[in-house]
């Protein structure tokens, strides 16, 4: 487990996005990124067990597990499996404000219940010796102001926690869909600029609308991380400068995609020897090579060849041959 890990520079929880291929995926492309695991629901992890919601490989980390749940001691039991399963970091997902999640009442909705929150924290922390950190909007609803925002973070945070990831805009809990409820509500980054000013001891990281690194280094000037969701996922090139400009690293980065896909054939046969279809791995390598010559036809090679029965890597050969040298 890596424990030494800086959060200047995360990927975001993606649910059916950041599944253990995709965040092996993008480990080949930076060392230092904090990866995060999609939500995985206390239900689900206590009753499939570990093995089907936990698994991931070693080369990951460091890796966070993202918990949803609103019961404390079913909290406290899945961070325990999550920190013997070697992750590095817990993280309470206060921020999905998904139908099926507020059936549940967990997510979003629970910005309404900061004494819940407050409970669940302190039992995954007594629970476990590794961080607990919550993801959370600056509302929901009608209870959007400031004043609610930095209330519900200070009650959090009297619990000893101190690591806050916050996606700056507020969540509908009615009327929106998740997707729109990532795009309409407008982003408000200085709510949590000036949460990072008035409780400065407190590791504040920003989310919400980040598309390049330029934008990821003038964030960092006002608070200790940023969290980058969709562009990472969409055009996850986009991390091949940030060992060296975010964390001050020698890189990783293959010398560019075409070596990077190349890089990731060896994990693709092992998974398909065990069993793995080809397409829960090429599904994530979209974005690869957009705007690059021949990006249309290795599109088209790995939406129409790779989900065929028994494809195996000889397809992915032949996409990156689609592809231009770069
Ligand atoms: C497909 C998808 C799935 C998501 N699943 C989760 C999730 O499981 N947990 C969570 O906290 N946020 C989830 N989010 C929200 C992201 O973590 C992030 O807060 C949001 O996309 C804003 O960041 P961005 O503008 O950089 O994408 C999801 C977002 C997307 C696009």
């Amino acid at each position: 487990m890596d424990l030494n890990f800086n959060r200047r520079l995360s990927i975001a929880p993606m649910l059916d996005y950041t599944d253990r291929h995709e965040r092996y995926f993008l480990r080949l492309i930076s060392k230092h990124v904090l990866l995060y695991t999609e939500m995985v629901t206390t239900h689900a992890l206590i009753n499939a067990g570990a093995d089907r919601f936990l698994r991931h490989n070693p080369e990951e980390h460091p890796v966070a597990l993202q918990l949803g749940g609103n019961n404390p001691s079913e909290l406290a039991l899945c961070a325990k499996m999550g920190e013997d399963a070697g992750f590095s970091e817990i993280n309470f997902n206060c921020g999905c404000p998904s139908d099926r999640v507020q059936s549940g009442a967990f997510g979003a909705c629970l910005m309404k219940e900061k004494n819940i929150v407050a409970e669940c924290i302190s039992a995954m922390q007594k629970a476990v010796s590794i961080p607990v950190s919550v993801k959370t909007r600056i509302g929901v609803d009608h209870d959007d102001s400031y004043e609610f925002f930095i209330d519900f973070v200070k009650t959090i945070a009297e619990t000893g926690c101190n690591t806050f990831i916050i996606h700056a805009r507020k969540a509908w809990l009615k009327g929106l869909s998740p997707k729109e409820n990532r795009t309409k509500p407008p982003l408000l980054y200085d709510y949590v600029y000036r949460i990072k000013e008035e409780m400065p001891h407190l590791s504040i990281s920003l989310n919400g609308g980040v598309q390049s690194l330029n934008t990821v280094e003038e964030i960092l000037k006002k608070v200790d991380g940023v969290m980058v969701g969709r562009e990472a996922y969409e055009n996850p090139w986009f991390l091949a400068e940030a060992d060296e400009r975010i964390f001050g690293q020698k890189s990783i980065a293959p010398p560019n995609q075409k070596a990077l896909l190349k890089a990731f054939l060896p994990y693709m046969e092992e998974q398909l020897k065990e069993g793995c279809p080809l397409t829960m791995m090429t599904r994530h390598l979209f974005g690869l090579f957009n705007g690059i010559p021949g990006a249309r036809r290795y599109r088209q090679i790995i939406s129409e060849e790779a989900n065929r029965r028994g494809a195996g890597i000889e397809t992915v050969i032949k996409a990156i041959n689609a592809v231009s040298e770069i």
